[in-house]
């Protein structure tokens, strides 16, 4: 198991000393300055996005969620490899009374729980080791918690030669990826397009900077559809 073999710094990096400066270096600091990207955006994009029952993938801080939860809330799962942040996060929003699942998404996922109607993995893409192919295997692993049809949504910082990329941004990307703390040097907008059709609908990508917002339905697979009873006769619908 990957979570037993390697920490990845791309998690093992937060512990709660991090996580204390983590708003303000990452969400306000570098969002703005340096990605291009005000956090503004994302905050907007989890407040659209967000159902009843939703599960966030890579909880960091708990920020998006503690300022975009709304009152009426059923259900919120929290997934994440590093304990430090699933407590944190935990504490944070507790007023939710959070599930909480430690995991890393790299293996195929060992959660036993009712799916979810949405989906957000904010900034998680984009830490993940190896190829756009490869993150697609750990997107997989995710939407198995995600109903087909219901939303998955997020953003990732890409490493696109055709994106408003700046020298800041640039170097500090290439400081993040050389301690493994980002691992996206071959994370372009067509790869990012390529991995999100294999398991979306109704993509849609806004590019802020060099952010890719993204969102989109999870597809039935041919096995989740036998699943689904028709509610009608499919006959009521033959012709005559
Ligand atoms: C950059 S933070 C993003 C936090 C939050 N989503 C946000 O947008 O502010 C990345 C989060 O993903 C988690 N993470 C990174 N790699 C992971 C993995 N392989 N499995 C599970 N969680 C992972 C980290 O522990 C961290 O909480």
């Amino acid at each position: 198991m990957h979570i037993n073999e390697h920490k990845l710094p791309a998690f093992n990096i937060y512990n709660s000393q991090i996580l204390q400066v983590y708003d303000f270096w990452v969400l306000g600091m570098t969002n703005l300055f340096f990605w291009k990207c005000p956090t503004r955006v994302i905050t907007e994009k989890f407040e659209i996005s967000l159902s009843k029952n939703h599960i966030d993938v890579g909880v960091g801080s708990g920020y998006f969620l503690d300022h975009c939860l709304k009152k009426d809330t059923c259900r919120i799962g929290l997934v994440d490899a590093n304990k430090t942040c699933l407590s944190a996060t935990s504490k944070r929003i507790k007023r939710f009374r959070p599930e909480t699942y430690v995991a890393d998404i790299r293996d195929p996922l060992n959660v036993e729980t009712e799916q979810f109607d949405s989906m957000s993995l904010n900034f998680v893409l984009h830490g993940l080791p190896g190829t756009m192919d490869e993150k697609s295997v750990v997107l997989g692993n995710v939407l198995k918690l995600l109903r087909p049809g219901g939303k998955l949504f997020g953003s990732t910082v890409l490493c696109d030669s055709s994106l408003d990329t700046g020298v800041a941004a640039k170097t500090l990307m290439k400081i993040y990826n050389k301690f493994g703390i980002y691992s996206n040097q071959s994370d372009t907008l067509n790869e990012l397009k390529k991995v999100l059709n294999e398991h979306l609908d109704y993509i849609e990508i806004d590019i802020v900077g060099c952010v890719a917002v993204f969102s989109g339905s999870k597809k039935s697979t041919s096995l989740e559809m036998d699943n689904i009873r028709f509610p009608v006769s499919p006959f009521l619908f033959s012709e005559q």
